[in-house]
């Protein structure tokens, strides 16, 4: 007789109401409801809170749209001044957070001091556990204030410079730049990673934001939630591609020797890094932008060899393999023109992305379910133990 507890995997799965269908990498599978954005990736279409972000690109900051995405209306004047000056009141750190990052070594990954330092600001946090939408919101524009602050100061420790503190007086944009370099910036700069924080503000359930949702859906809170989003960003196939994409600029060279590049690393079946998407099949809408500011700022300074290295690039790739790039591929060139260095790429796609991720957690702690979807098993069932002293 078989023993009662020993059964085939055919005969386990439909009971526990599973199918033996999986689906990759979960592509195409809607695994969440949200009002922040929608994506038409067959027209490569993006919309914030139902605003198009071309509109948005054109004619907002990146804190008029953070607004928009948190309280779903785009503010009066005076509700857009009393914002951003909320939010530029609290740009200073905490001291234990200026602490620990004063002890990290200074060949630290920024990104992995970002990740630390919003882990440490949970620590300090007066209302850290609190996730009444209204904490969630303020915490968020804590959030939002500090994390520039956190990429200038690590910055400059790891330079061994002095900390500049924050300007009152100066945007988003404009502070982040000055306290990094401790110089004003020139409008043109400002502006243009404004731009770039707006395009990178929210895009869906991309793999950081359903980290921050999942993380948010056990009930634990923001800090939790935002540490986990940039543990998931740094990846090369996510964030990290703005990096990985200006490192490759850099080992190309030339328009030249974009060809042969390209000959090698499809040859040896590398992604391209700044190439492909899980959901767009055409043109990424923020691509258009970085490389419309991509080419501005080359002309502006009067050398355009990484654009016509990325553009060369960009033209290969396409009629090679009909990819399109994505939006880290001319941010890279963006970045690069405004003299940041490649390592901070990635942090600052955080930067830009943390007010998306705390929309998302506050839309996931408005209407909870636990996120917990289930494996298909591809291992055996009921194998015999084997007491130690036999195996
Ligand atoms: N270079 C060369 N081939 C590529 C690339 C690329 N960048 N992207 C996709 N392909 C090919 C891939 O080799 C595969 O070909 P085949 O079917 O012959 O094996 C096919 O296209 C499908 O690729 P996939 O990797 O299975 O597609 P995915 O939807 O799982 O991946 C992706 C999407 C973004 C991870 C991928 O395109 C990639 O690795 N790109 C490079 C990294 C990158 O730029 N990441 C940033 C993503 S967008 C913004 C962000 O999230 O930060």
């Amino acid at each position: 007789m078989r023993p009662f507890f020993v059964d085939t995997l055919e005969q386990v799965l439909p009971r526990m109401n599973m199918t033996e269908q999986n689906t990759r990498g979960l592509a195409g599978v809607v695994a969440a409801e949200t009002g922040l954005s929608f994506i038409d990736g067959a027209e490569g279409r993006l919309w914030y809170r139902g605003f198009d972000v071309h509109a948005l690109a054109k004619h907002a900051s990146y804190l008029e749209s953070v607004y928009l995405l948190w309280y779903d209306a785009l503010p009066a004047a005076i509700e857009l001044s009393a914002f951003e000056g909320t939010l530029a009141r609290q740009r200073a750190l905490p001291p234990a957070v200026l602490d620990a990052l004063r002890c990290l070594p200074a060949d630290a990954a920024p990104m992995a001091a970002l990740r630390t330092a919003v882990s440490a600001l949970g620590q300090v946090d007066p209302e850290a556990d609190d996730i009444s939408h209204e904490a969630d919101l303020r915490k968020a524009g804590r959030l939002v204030a500090q994390l520039p602050t956190i990429v200038a100061t690590f910055d400059r420790f790891r330079r061994d410079l002095d900390l500049v503190d924050p300007d009152p007086e100066l945007d988003h944009a404009a502070n982040f730049l000055y306290m990094l370099s401790g110089t004003r910036p020139s409008e043109t700069a400002a502006r243009a990673l404004d731009t770039s924080w707006l395009l990178y503000l929210e895009h869906g359930l991309n793999a950081s934001t359903f980290t921050t949702r999942v993380v948010a859906s056990t009930l634990a809170d923001m800090h939790s939630a935002i540490t986990a989003g940039i543990s998931a960003l740094k990846g090369p196939l996510h964030g990290g591609a703005n990096e990985k994409a200006m490192e490759m600029l850099l080992e190309i060279g030339t328009a030249g020797s974009v060809p042969s590049f390209v000959d090698t690393a499809l040859e040896q079946k590398q992604k391209i890094m700044g190439f492909g998407h899980r959901v767009y099949r055409t043109e990424d809408p923020r691509a258009t932008h970085l490389r419309r500011m991509a080419e501005e700022l080359s002309l502006e300074a009067g050398d355009s060899r990484w654009y016509d290295v990325s553009r060369r690039l960009e033209v290969e790739m396409f009629e090679r393999k009909g990819l399109h790039c994505n939006v880290d591929f001319y941010c890279a060139t963006v970045y690069y023109s405004l003299g940041l260095a490649i390592d901070l790429f990635t942090p600052l796609f955080a930067v830009g992305r943390t007010a998306g991720w705390a929309a998302h957690v506050m839309e996931q702690h408005m209407h909870n379910k636990l996120i917990r979807p289930r494996a298909e098993y591809t291992g055996e069932l009921d194998r015999p133990w084997v007491p130690i002293d036999r195996r």
